[in-house]
């Protein structure tokens, strides 16, 4: 289970960093993989209001952070933390620039009638802080908040917010601040069951193993934390995958093929299901090995695709029953 946090404050080290890092280390201790997007040392453009995503699905801006790293990890993410101070009663525009990018996945969801495999589960959060105690202070921060996570399939999950800080001295200080963040983080971020970790391994991550972890994810997200692997990953999902997958609602534009290697490091399956390449998988002590033996559907007609894709939302149905 991945949880990024966006940070989104120009200040390294101030209170927006502070308050994030530690909502990030709890969520760590709860056994959430966690990676920051340090928006305003990325390289984000700003959204240009052109209305290409409306129509081909895909930002025009496709040489900057957002496009290489950020549409993927806001897919790969099951929780996601926002943090923003308060500049004008709004977001900071760093943070501003990154949740206006994702237009691009506003209109993928409603435009294009899409929506991401983990849907269901994903979970939104956001953190801010301001310098005053005005009774209003957090209401721009809110509403572009709600909206953000609308836009990423994300369900809105709490907040925390903090008038009167100055500095990260004034954040440090907040009386019940751990207390606040182990409540956010255990009670409203983390899945309440405990979760199968399970693995989708195929050949080159672009088609099969794809497939099964968005339906399991779509399925049994409540039951499973999904990642999918390649003995020989491919450089991208195939785009036939993508476009059979899409017939059903399912949007895998951002998602991309990974090594078994780094799979199982960085998620320690206690099931690994393969779809035909079992000989080349590494064995994993204690992990429960099946194998599905379906065809790849690489380089066949988009017939053939379909029919791969169909027998394995069945398979996928039957092991969550057998769960
Ligand atoms: C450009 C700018 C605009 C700000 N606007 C507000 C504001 O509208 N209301 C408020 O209470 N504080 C405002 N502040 C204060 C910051 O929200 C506050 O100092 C915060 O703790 C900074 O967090 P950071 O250390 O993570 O950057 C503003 C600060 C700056 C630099």
């Amino acid at each position: 289970m991945l949880a990024i946090g966006i940070q989104g404050s120009p200040l390294k080290n101030g209170s927006t960093a502070y308050l994030l890092k530690r909502c990030m280390d709890e969520l760590k201790a709860q056994g959430a993989r966690i990676e920051f997007i340090d928006v305003p040392r990325k390289d984000i453009k700003p959204c240009r209001g052109c209305g290409f995503c409306e129509k081909k699905g895909f930002c025009v801006i496709n040489d900057d952070d957002m496009s290489k790293e950020t549409y993927g990890l806001l897919r790969e993410a099951e929780i996601v933390v926002a943090a923003s101070p308060v500049f004008f009663y709004s977001v900071t525009a760093q943070a501003k620039a990154l949740i206006d990018r994702t237009q691009t996945l506003w209109s993928r969801k409603y435009r294009f009638k899409l929506s991401d495999p983990l849907k269901k589960t994903r979970k939104g959060c956001f953190l801010s802080m301001g310098g005053s105690r005005g009774r209003q202070l957090f209401d721009g921060v809110d509403l572009v908040a709600r909206h953000f996570f609308d836009a990423i399939d994300a369900s809105f999950a709490g907040s925390l917010t903090y008038r009167d800080i100055e500095t990260p001295e004034d954040m440090r200080n907040v009386p019940g601040l751990s207390e606040d963040i182990k409540q956010l983080v255990t009670g409203n971020l983390i899945p309440a069951e405990n979760r199968k970790k399970v693995l989708f391994a195929c050949k080159e991550n672009a088609c099969r193993s794809q497939m099964a972890g968005a339906f399991a994810q779509r399925l049994g997200g409540e039951r499973l934390d999904v990642m999918t692997a390649g003995s020989l990953p491919a450089k991208e999902v195939d785009p036939l995958m993508i476009q059979v997958m899409a017939e059903k609602g399912f949007d895998l534009a951002f998602r991309s093929p990974r090594s078994l290697d780094q799979a199982i490091a960085l998620h320690q399956p206690e099931i690994i299901v393969t779809m035909g390449c079992g000989e080349v998988c590494p064995h994993v002590p204690g992990a429960v090995q099946m194998d599905w033996d379906l065809p790849d559907p690489a380089g066949k007609p988009v017939e053939f695709m379909e029919k791969v894709r169909d027998e394995i939302e069945e398979k996928v149905s039957e092991f969550i029953n057998t769960l």
